[in-house]
C-alpha cells in the first residue's frame, strides 16, 4: 500500500490534491547512510566545506553531515530559479552567497534536487572562476530526463518526471516538514 496524503483546505488552491509517497524516511535513511560513507571516503584525511544550497537542502544536508566522519565545515548559498511553484522560471538569481573563504579548499555543493540543471550549472560557472582546490556536487535527488555537460560526482536517488516534496522540498514554502518524499498527483489519482 503507497502512503497518500490528502491536502485540506491550509493548501488553498492545491487542496483536494494527492500526495503519494515516492521514498520512504527508510530509504532515505539508508540511501544517506551509504553517500556519507562514500563521501567520507573520498575526502578522508582532508576538511571539505560543505556548501547547502538554501532552501531545499536543509534536511538532507543536517542528515548526511551527521552520517559523515571527515571534519567537514558548513556554508550556505540561496539562489532562486522557480518563478512559480512547480515550473523554473529560466533564469537563476543569487540571493545569498557564500561567506566562507574557499581559496585552497576542497568544497562540496549539497543540492536537494536537479530538475532542469540550470540551478547547478549556475553554481558551477559561479565555482569555476574561484581559487577552490576542489569542486564537486551531491544531490539528493536527479530527474530521470535531466541533461547537463558535467557529472554529478553523488546521487541518492534518480526519479521520474514528476514534482515532488517532503524532506527539504516545498510546494509554495510548504511541506517541507514532510518525512518521506511524496510526489503531487496532479489528477488527484
Ligand atoms: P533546476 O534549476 O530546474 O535544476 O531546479 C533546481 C531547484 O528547483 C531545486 O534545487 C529545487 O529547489 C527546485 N525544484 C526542482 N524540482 C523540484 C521538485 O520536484 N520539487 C520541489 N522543488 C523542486
Ligand atoms: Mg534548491
Amino acid at each position: 500500500m503507497t502512503k497518500t496524503l490528502l491536502l485540506d483546505s491550509n493548501y488553498g488552491k492545491y487542496s483536494g490534491l494527492k500526495l503519494n509517497e515516492l521514498i520512504s524516511s527508510e530509504q532515505i535513511r539508508q540511501r544517506i547512510e551509504e553517500m556519507a560513507a562514500e563521501i567520507s571516503e573520498d575526502y578522508k584525511g582532508k576538511t571539505p566545506i560543505m556548501i547547502g544550497v538554501l532552501n531545499g537542502c536543509f534536511v538532507f544536508f543536517a542528515d548526511l553531515i551527521r552520517e559523515m566522519d571527515v571534519p567537514a565545515e558548513v556554508d550556505f548559498i540561496k539562489i532562486s530559479s522557480y518563478a512559480n511553484e512547480t515550473r523554473t522560471s529560466g533564469t537563476v538569481r543569487l540571493l545569498k552567497d557564500i561567506s566562507c573563504d574557499i581559496t585552497g579548499r576542497d568544497v562540496i555543493v549539497i543540492e536537494d534536487i536537479i530538475d532542469s540543471g540550470l540551478s547547478i550549472d549556475f553554481l558551477r560557472r559561479r565555482l569555476q572562476d574561484s581559487q577552490a582546490q576542489s569542486v564537486k556536487f551531491a544531490a539528493l535527488l536527479m530527474k530521470d530526463y535531466t541533461k547537463l555537460d558535467f557529472e554529478i560526482d553523488y546521487i541518492g536517488f534518480t526519479i521520474p518526471d514528476k514534482f515532488v516534496v517532503g524532506y527539504g522540498l516545498d510546494l509554495a514554502q510548504k511541506m517541507r516538514n514532510l518525512k518521506s518524499i511524496y510526489y503531487l498527483n496532479q489528477e488527484g489519482h
